[in-house]
């Protein structure tokens, strides 16, 4: 079983908050999330629930069973209507849609290098030219011990680059949100908004 099979089983995890991120209901309000909406590395569906209810056709896919099928029941008690489906993120092409606005909460600072370059050509399949991927992660700033690998704006730019069609719009400081005591209810991060440029190399 994978790590994090093994968290959702023993859950919640620390990330697993029982709400939205904060962030993403301001960008929501903000008008950022757009159109067809996945969230990518859903887990229980937290965030893809509230796009859904916000009016988008929303998909979440996660590659951890457990998680879907605690997000399958969450949508199932709520009356939220989300397709929620075990998918590598690494393999978005296998979803065989594309989508206005990709979510992600906790997915990027996740990957190691060959990962990250993986991911973008899987969103590069699954985002629609003109659609924004907009990305939470712990930063450099984050300095508890344990917890995911801390992303510096550099790496964010050094990895969604113009020349591979990509435009990274900006990155915002930020908060994650855990269900651990403060201060860890506020890990500093970045919130990135990245979009796919419309006319791609
Ligand atoms: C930190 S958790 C965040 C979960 C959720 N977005 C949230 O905010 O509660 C990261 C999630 O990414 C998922 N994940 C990691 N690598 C993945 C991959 N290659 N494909 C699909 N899901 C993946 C994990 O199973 C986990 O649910």
């Amino acid at each position: 079983m994978t790590f994090f099979d093994t968290a959702y089983h023993q859950g919640p995890p620390p990330w697993d908050i029982g709400k939205p991120q904060p962030v993403f209901v301001d960008l929501e309000r903000e008008g950022l999330i757009r159109g067809r909406v996945l969230d990518a590395g859903c887990g229980t569906g937290e965030n893809a629930l509230f796009a859904a209810r916000a009016g988008h056709e929303t998909w979440g896919v996660d590659f951890a069973e457990e998680a879907i099928r605690q997000a399958k029941r969450k949508a199932k008690e709520q009356g939220v209507k989300v397709h929620f489906e075990v998918a590598d993120a690494l393999e978005l092409e296998d979803l065989e849609r594309t989508f206005d606005t990709i979510l992600d909460s906790g997915l990027f600072h996740s990957f190691d290098d060959e990962e990250r370059q993986a991911f973008t050509r899987s969103l590069a399949a699954a985002l629609r030219p003109g659609g924004l991927y907009l990305m939470l992660c712990f930063n450099e700033h984050a300095t508890g011990p344990g917890g995911p690998r801390r992303v510096t704006q550099a790496e964010i730019r050094a990895v969604f680059r113009e020349e591979e069609g990509w435009t990274v719009r900006e990155i915002r400081p930020a908060f994650f949100a855990t269900r651990f005591d403060p201060p860890w209810d506020r890990t500093p991060a970045w919130l990135a908004v990245i979009e796919r440029q419309a006319a791609t190399p």
